[in-house]
């Protein structure tokens, strides 16, 4: 036997939503709606679908190692300088660089909520590293905990706003209080994995972090609004030097060709975007609405494009009983949440379709 690294023997890996694919196997059922991942339920964005259908010709030529043209427009949108940005596949894997760039093992540290996005602590792992976990104050990061839980031996802070699972912010008040008493020795990083579908007046402008010199590095992701979670394309922002090295700790061609044409595509249609945020507050509103009504859930208020719903009973089995009527969603053991499941926020109709399974599932159980 080939013995691997002793100290991947803590790692879980990670356990993704359960695809539409499986769920029509397993269970013989033709329709499924899946409410697990997060995904956009209008679908890709049009403009990125047109633009797929062009750059299919061209599968057989490398991607540009550089990504130039949406770093480049990427750039011009957000008045941030080239070299301050960096694309990636998928978000999740800035995370994994990060961790990998600055986590000497075994004695660094990555702190982080404990229930926050379940990556970094995976990361910091897979790195050799300690993830130190912060418990949350009211579903919320506790920025003051945070601080408190710093040492010499803390290298990077992982704060994902919102929080997945939960949904819940940090207000720009209170984030630019907490990077005004971070260390410089320290690299923050800020997960706005939802941003383009936050209305919110006091949410952060992290942006501003970087301007004034800040160590951040921002993720952002084209899985979420613009739809295209398939071709795993995310990108983040940073300074140059930490942009350099993150770089050398990638793959070569790690953005592939498809994901950066759609990727420009999707960032010009505006009005797929809109229609997605109506959508999503719409949604919001219906299902803060109808779940009211249920004595049996306590759920948060959510600035994402999920909700976290809690129970009195183990999760799993509503999970296994939604299932069963076609309604994929996600449990949230990992992230210590027995009784939890998050659900992501879906077109009217499958919203309806939601409430009413889970009326009835709730009945079911008693
Ligand atoms: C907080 C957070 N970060 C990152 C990701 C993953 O994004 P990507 O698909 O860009 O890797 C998710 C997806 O669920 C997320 O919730």
């Amino acid at each position: 036997m080939v013995q691997p690294r002793i100290d991947l023997e803590r790692v879980q890996p990670y356990r993704p939503g359960k695809p539409i694919e499986e769920v029509c196997r397993e269970l013989g059922l033709k329709k499924v709606i899946k409410l697990a991942s997060n995904e956009n339920p209008l679908g890709t964005s049009p403009k990125a679908i047109k633009a797929i259908r062009q750059a299919i010709k061209e599968g057989y030529l490398y991607p540009d190692d550089t990504v130039y043209y949406l770093r480049r427009k990427l750039s011009e949108k957000f008045q941030i300088q080239e070299d301050c940005i960096i694309t990636s596949n998928g978000s999740v894997e800035l995370i994994y660089l990060a961790c990998l760039a600055y986590l000497t093992p075994p004695q660094d540290e990555l702190l982080v909520s404990k229930g926050s996005f379940v990556l970094a602590k995976i990361g910091s792992q897979v790195a050799g590293a300690r993830c130190v976990e912060i418990p949350l104050k009211d579903y919320r990061h506790d920025l003051e905990r945070i601080l408190a839980s710093i040492t010499t031996n803390t290298k990077i802070i992982y704060l994902d706003n919102p929080i997945n699972p939960l949904g819940t912010i940090v207000y720009k008040k209170e984030l630019d209080e907490f990077m005004e008493k971070v260390p410089d020795n320290i690299l923050v990083i800020i997960d706005e994995a939802y941003y383009e579908y936050i209305i919110e007046k006091k949410y952060p402008d992290s942006l501003r972090y970087l301007r004034k010199g800040k160590n951040v590095l921002i993720l952002r992701s084209f899985s979420k609004i613009y739809g295209l979670a398939g071709l795993r394309i995310g990108y983040g922002f940073s300074k140059p030097e930490i942009i350099q090295t993150l770089h050398k700790v990638r793959y070569p061609f790690h953005v592939n060709r498809i994901a950066q044409i759609a990727a420009i595509a999707a960032l010009d249609d505006v009005g797929f975007i809109k229609k997605s945020i109506r959508n999503n507050e719409k949604g919001k509103k219906y299902l803060y609405k109808e779940l009211e009504k249920i004595k049996k859930v306590f759920f948060l208020e959510t600035y994402g494009n999920f909700i976290f719903l809690n129970f009195p009973v183990d999760s799993q089995i509503i999970f296994e009983k939604l299932l069963k009527l076609g309604v994929i969603t996600r449990t949230l053991k990992e992230y210590d949440f027995p009784n939890a499941l998050r659900v992501t926020i879906g077109t009217p109709k499958e919203n309806e379709y939601f409430i009413k399974c889970l009326n009835k599932v709730l009945e079911e159980i008693g």
